[in-house]
């Protein structure tokens, strides 16, 4: 029986088109996804969209539009970028679908059955672009702190005992470290539990958008309640196979809305009975040259136009090798050219194309029977599988960064491991040690080309079926190539570009 690992992005908000931050996110899971599937693991990974609430209503307003066809278009937008992204998640949740209505549904239901929901009403502050309701305390210049603009709010509403849950989720975290990650996501999370929980509003009865309050029609739930709920909607839930994959857990999100994860989360879960998630990792936040990205600085970056002009493994690459997971970070169009010109065309492109095409061209299109390796060759050869613990360890740290930085030491060694054996020179001075060489040179390539997978997956499919590799996973690294293996004319992997 293979083990289960389930990893979720963020469900988008719809109220506008994607950017590289959404894509980040997104590709940061698939990552992770790739290597765990590669590695035995029967992963389910999730992503989707967050459709209901005050701002997607507000934006399909302004649009004059039913708010209905409004998500319908935008979720495609996702959709579409989705697979333009070469992405391999397993399902795609929206929460105005009936599966997700029926499990919302379902959790409130439980709140309600033990004891942890009461009529009240709201009267306070809420910003809208956050879905978030902020404490007088909190403001900064009459905003919140986030920036966003905030109304006053007084209504009747359903609360959520959540003072109630203020020990237990320091005893929670206090069991469990690895429960909030970074280290110092976690800190922030603790000190702001620590400094006191007020019970939450958790409908609104002046919004018609939202998942109807299951004993009171004239609620809607409060949006982040509805949406937390997909990372359970995905599994199955309210069905108890759900289990299957839960607490299994890990919510990759933004540091903008740990609080959301990380105290509402797990205290709706623990009043339902249901344990809290594994880990929710959180991120940080990209600028652009420099900026803050926003709309009005007119300087969003569009995932689909980068893909559309270098490819989906270069942006991948880029953002998943550029930045230390956890860290903020510039996305700068010159860092982005030279990491690809570096990394991609001159140095994992370059060992293949001269090692494939040299064999292409000189040795009958075919890779010859090695006679016995040297202490350079068994070293080089050696690389690959004495790595891939260290790989394990780097995705299961969410150290992203660090995968592609290890693997292509292995490519610089490569390609420096060419420079010394010159097999074009071998090939008048010593035929049988230029098979040798270039033996162990193509059986590294195949290597290395299985470890890049979860990192530029389409130009390792390209070097793995030009090699006629059929078992990809890392069980098959120690699979060597059958010598006599004729190869087709292999083509650049990766393109140049001027800065
Ligand atoms: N709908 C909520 C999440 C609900 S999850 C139950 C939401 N959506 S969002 O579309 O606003 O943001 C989704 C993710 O994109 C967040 O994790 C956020 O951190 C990430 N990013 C948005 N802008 C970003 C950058 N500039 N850089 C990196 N990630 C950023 O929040």
């Amino acid at each position: 029986m293979t083990s289960p690992f389930y990893i979720t992005t963020p469900i988008y908000y719809v109220n506008d088109k994607p950017h590289i931050g959404h894509a980040y996110t997104t590709l940061a899971c698939d990552m992770i996804a790739r290597f765990k599937r590669l590695d035995g693991f029967e992963v389910k990974f999730i992503t989707g969209t967050d459709e209901h609430g005050q701002k997607i209503a507000k934006a399909a307003a302004t649009r004059g539009i039913d708010p209905q066809a409004f998500v319908d278009e935008i979720s495609a937008r996702f959709q579409d970028l989705h697979s333009l992204l070469n992405l391999t998640n397993t399902d795609f949740m929206r929460t105005t679908e009936s599966r997700h209505k029926t499990a919302a549904q379902a959790l409130w239901q439980q709140l309600e059955a033990s004891g942890n929901i009461y009529l009240g009403e709201y009267a306070g502050w809420y910003a809208v672009r956050d879905e978030a309701f902020y404490q007088e305390d909190e403001l900064v210049n009459g905003k919140a702190p986030t920036g966003a603009e905030v109304e006053w709010l007084k209504e009747s509403s359903y609360f959520f005992r959540l003072s109630a849950w203020q020990q237990p989720l320091l005893d929670y975290f206090a069991k469990n470290p690895e429960a909030i990650q970074p280290e110092s996501r976690r800190n922030e999370v603790l000190r702001f539990i620590e400094s006191g929980l007020k019970d939450l509003s958790i409908s609104r009865r002046t919004l018609k958008w939202g998942v109807p309050v299951p004993t009171d029609a004239d609620h809607v739930m409060y949006v982040w309640l509805d949406a937390l709920t997909n990372y359970l909607t995905g599994l199955g839930y309210p069905h108890p196979d759900f289990k299957n994959y839960w607490p299994q857990a890990i919510h990759v999100v933004g540091k903008d809305i740990l609080r959301f994860h990380c105290v509402y989360w797990p205290a709706f879960l623990m009043a339902a009975k249901i344990q809290p998630p594994k880990t929710v990792f959180a991120h940080g936040w990209w600028t652009v040259e420099g900026e803050k990205m926003s709309k009005s600085l007119n300087n969003v970056v569009d995932p689909v136009q980068i893909v559309e002009t270098y490819g989906s493994d270069a942006l991948r690459y880029f953002l998943l090798r550029d930045l230390s997971f956890g860290q903020d970070g510039d996305f700068s169009q010159s860092a982005f050219i030279n990491r690809l010109n570096n990394d991609l065309a001159n140095a994992y492109g370059n060992l293949c194309q001269r090692v494939l095409s040299f064999i292409y061209k000189n040795t009958d299109q075919k890779i010859v029977a090695p006679g016995a390796f040297n202490s350079a060759d068994q070293s080089l050869l050696a690389m690959p599988q004495e790595l891939l613990p260290t790989l394990r360890k780097f995705i299961d740290n969410f150290q992203l960064h660090r995968y592609g930085e290890a693997v292509w030491q292995i490519i610089a060694e490569a390609n420096r491991y060419v420079d010394t054996q010159k097999p074009w020179a071998l090939k008048q001075e010593d035929p049988n040690r230029m098979h040798t060489v270039l033996y162990t040179l193509a059986e590294l390539i195949r290597q290395v080309a299985i470890l890049t997978q979860p990192l530029v997956p389409l130009a390792s499919a390209k070097i793995l079926t030009l090699l006629q590799v059929d078992n990809r996973s890392f069980i098959a690294l120690d699979q060597a190539i059958k010598p006599g293996l004729s190869i087709t004319e292999p083509l650049p992997l990766f393109a140049k570009y001027s800065t």
